[in-house]
């Protein structure tokens, strides 16, 4: 039976459809690169905001058309599963054949096959208190970056956020388990692995906390860079930071999300912490590591956020300049505490403004950002040959996670090379290799 797997939202989803095609393939399914030919198509789906669900389902009507002479199942796997079971199994015209949830793809291809033998819709949308999926070896795509969960769920009920509801309570995989994933990765020739996780720096497996993971992976050989996405400002104990700092192989990059600059809204949004606490451990990160990348996550237009609040956010912004900022207009989620307890009472053009106005402003710091690092030379880990522009184009990555092409750059994919960097926009470093 051939699969086709489509992946939508954030990295945790990319490594979920590469441990659900090493599921699929031990058990027979041939994975495909194509929906045409397939016999089933899997949509790992995302449903953190609105737009993410109505992709999906935009797509199942256009695959449906666009497949209608092939006898296809599609299925609707990942956290639209657990939280949309009811509308995709009730709607008659979405034909979606079954619904698979992140903590069941060990039963997939059972479900997969019963939807065949028995033409009726299928679903297994429990959510695990334990599954890891530790003793799954992901098939990755190629590239120079291998993901590693390191832990999954989310214990923190943020009140706009459904992911503790889509994907369960937090639970970490053992060292053990990751640094042997982690070995393997290495002697296939990665020389980068992003540890994820919803809370990543919430990882603890029997006391062993997530700074500990992190000098363990460092310590093998092969691996060069290690990144982790994302955490959670109330989990950066001075060892954790420490080693950020310390560690030559951990990339100098925090994502840090800030998700609203006033201490009421984030009150109410449950961050557990306020503006200034916020700002204090920007501070303390920063005299840590003064090289340090920050990138940040912001919501605009939380219900009941006055335009004063709002330039709070404004002010921590200006306070700590991003060098990249992704800025999102609250979307009320189903099930949500801010869903149940507050009316989504800001203006959709007020939310418009605030969004505007902070993706101006972090443009503004991006570029002034980027341009700091003209005349320096950096270390750039090739990426891909050949750019949007130009086949004769290379481009990779700083140790700081930024972007640089390298116009007419003669270099092999996975290469570390030094770039002087001579030029920045908000977006990209351009520069041209240079011997060390
Ligand atoms: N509305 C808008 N943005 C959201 N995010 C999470 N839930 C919502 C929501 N309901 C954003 C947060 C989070 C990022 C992954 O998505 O900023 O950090
Ligand atoms: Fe959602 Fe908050 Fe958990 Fe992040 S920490 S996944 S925003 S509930």
């Amino acid at each position: 039976m051939k699969v086709y797997i489509e992946t939508y939202g954030c990295q945790m989803n990319e490594y979920d459809s590469e441990i659900v095609r090493s599921v699929l393939q031990q058990q027979e399914f041939e994975v495909i690169a194509t929906p045409q030919g397939a016999d089933v198509i899997l949509l790992n789906t995302c449903s953190v905001r609105d737009n993410a669900n109505r992709k999906v389902f935009g797509r199942v009507h256009t695959l449906r058309h666009l497949l209608r002479k092939q006898p296809v199942k599609i299925g609707i796997i990942g956290c639209m599963a657990t939280d949309f079971k009811k509308e995709l199994l009730d709607d008659d015209h979405l034909t979606v054949d079954f619904i698979v949830g992140p903590d069941s793809y060990r039963n997939l291809a059972a479900i997969i096959r019963e939807s065949f033998e028995n033409d009726r819709k299928g679903f297994d949308v429990t959510l695990s208190k334990t599954e890891t999926y530790e003793d799954i070896y992901p098939i990755r795509n190629s590239g120079v970056n291998a993901w590693i969960a390191v832990m999954r769920g989310c214990n923190n009920f943020c009140s706009f956020c459904v992911v503790p509801y889509t994907r369960g309570r937090e639970r970490s995989r053992s060292p053990e388990s990751v640094i042997q994933e982690a070995r393997q990765l290495a002697q296939e020739g990665f020389s980068q692995v992003t540890l994820l996780g919803q809370n990543v720096n919430s990882y603890n497996y029997n006391g062993s906390d997530f700074a500990y993971l992190l000098n363990k992976v460092s310590e093998i050989d092969g691996l060069r860079r290690i990144r982790f996405t994302s955490p959670h400002p109330k989990d950066f104990p001075e060892s954790l930071l420490d080693v950020v700092a310390d560690n030559l192989k951990i990339c100098k990059h925090i994502h840090l999300p800030l998700q609203a600059g006033n201490s009421r809204v984030l009150d109410l949004m449950r961050r557990t912490y306020t503006h200034e606490e916020y700002l204090r451990l920007v501070d303390k990160i920063r005299a840590t590591c003064p090289e340090v990348a920050l990138t940040t996550d912001i919501i605009v237009g939380f219900p009941t956020e006055t335009d004063d609040e709002f330039e709070d956010t404004v002010k921590v912004m200006k306070y700590v300049q991003y060098d990249s900022a992704f800025i999102f207009k609250y979307s009320e989620r189903n099930g949500t505490l801010a869903q149940k307890k507050y009316a989504d009472d800001v203006p959709e053009e007020v939310k418009t403004e605030r969004i505007m106005h902070l993706n101006d402003l972090q443009k503004r710091h991006s570029l002034k950002k980027n341009r700091a690092h003209i005349g320096q030379t950096l270390e750039v880990l090739i990426e891909q040959q050949g750019t949007k522009k130009s086949p004769d184009d290379v481009q990779g990555r700083t140790d700081g996670n930024k972007l640089v092409i390298i116009p007419g750059g003669s270099c092999q994919v996975g290469q570390y090379v030094n770039v002087l960097i001579t030029d920045a926009t908000a977006h990209v470093l351009k520069g041209q290799i240079v011997e060390k």
